[in-house]
């Protein structure tokens, strides 16, 4: 038996479709490693059915019996679900609908996130780390990081991980090669159709993408779109936005973000890097340190992939300054 101290992992939206995925993942030891103890802290909305459907999920996980699972906390009050967390996983919020885009949901999902950075400001853990999931994610964590000035702007990340993702299985396919082939693959930008997967860097089986692709044309009119609307597909194809891949990619946000030397792409506060707003949170490359994680912001640009990231930043700006009254 594991003698490390556990670590506290709030979920919230628990027992929503991501949480089902996700949390039996925590507990096995795929997200914070195979002798690390957890006690998930698990928040769900403080009515009826979502409460009883999170003990049923809790009946489930108890059922799993993981060696690695100290404990459960099931709450509806945020302030209970972030006591002492370490890391605080926000996944629970609405989903978009076919037809929509995931800044439509900024209305409903965004004061959310106000009251959520409140409580991890009241009572998270002097180390915790925040991952916003729920949509548009880039700029929920924003709105959470305005609230919980206690802990520094850094310790505030959004996904971009399943784009990643998805970018390195298209060019794996396109290639005809294995997975484990496509290298330094990044995604710049927001989480929505304007983001940057940029293949000008990317590399297959050690040489430059684009001359083992050998068709420019397809990189950019369509690899880009179709990772960038890989998640309307995905409501298009099942009727509900993605779950397991989601899931999956917020395990490798997070065990990545504790894997010293570790380089993937990650949704931070820009600080004006490659030439984003500084104020917003856009996805680039972030590489893990000792305590915690820098930008790798050494990359350089040619102008067509200026022109991507100047159109993603247009639209975090335009993100910021439609919730600009929840920053206060
Ligand atoms: P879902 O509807 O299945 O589950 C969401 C859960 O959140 C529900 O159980 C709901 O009761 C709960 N919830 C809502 N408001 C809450 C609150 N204030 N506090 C606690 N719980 C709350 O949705 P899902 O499929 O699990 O998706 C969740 C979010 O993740 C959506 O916003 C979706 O768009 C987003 N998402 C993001 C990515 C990404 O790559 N960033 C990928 C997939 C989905
Ligand atoms: C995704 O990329 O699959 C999620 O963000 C869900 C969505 O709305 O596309």
């Amino acid at each position: 038996m594991s003698t490390k101290k556990p670590i506290r992992v709030a979920v919230t939206g628990a027992a929503g479709n991501i949480g089902y995925a996700l949390l039996f993942r925590i507990a096995s030891g795929a997200m914070l490693g195979p002798d690390q103890p957890v006690i998930l802290q698990l928040l769900e909305i403080p009515v009826e059915g979502p409460q009883k459907a999170l003990k049923g999920v809790a009946m489930e996980l108890e059922d799993c019996a993981f060696p690695l699972l100290q404990d459960m906390i099931l709450t509806g009050d945020a302030e209970v679900a972030f006591k002492d967390v370490n890391w605080a996983l926000l996944v629970g919020s609405k989903p978009r609908g076919p037809g929509m885009e995931r800044a439509d949901l900024l209305k409903d999902n965004g004061k959310i996130f106000i009251a959520q950075g409140q409580a991890i400001d009241k009572v998270a853990a002097d180390d915790a780390r925040v991952a916003v999931v729920g949509n548009p994610c880039n700029t929920n964590v924003m709105i959470a990081a305005a609230q919980a000035k206690r802990l520094s702007a850094d310790r505030f990340t959004a996904m971009v991980r399943l784009d990643e993702n998805r970018g390195r299985a298209q060019l794996a396919k396109k290639a005809g090669v294995s997975i484990n082939e496509v290298s330094d693959l990044y995604i710049y930008g927001n989480h929505s159709p304007t983001m940057f997967a940029d293949f000008t860097h990317t590399k297959i089986g050690g040489k430059a993408a684009a001359d083992v692709i050998g068709d420019e044309a397809w990189l950019k009119t369509d690899f880009l779109p179709a990772v960038g609307k890989r998640g309307a597909a995905i409501i298009e194809a099942r009727g509900v936005s993605s779950a397991a891949s989601a899931a999956n990619a917020l395990i490798d946000h997070v065990r990545d973000l504790t894997t010293v030397g570790k380089v993937h792409s990650v949704a931070v506060k820009s600080e004006g890097r490659y030439g984003f707003n500084p104020d917003v949170w856009a996805g680039m490359p972030v590489k893990t340190t000792a305590t915690g994680h820098e930008v790798i912001d050494s990359y350089e640009m040619d102008d067509f992939a200026k022109s991507k990231i100047a159109l993603t930043n247009d639209e975090l700006v335009g993100e910021r300054e439609t919730i600009k009254d929840l920053l206060a």
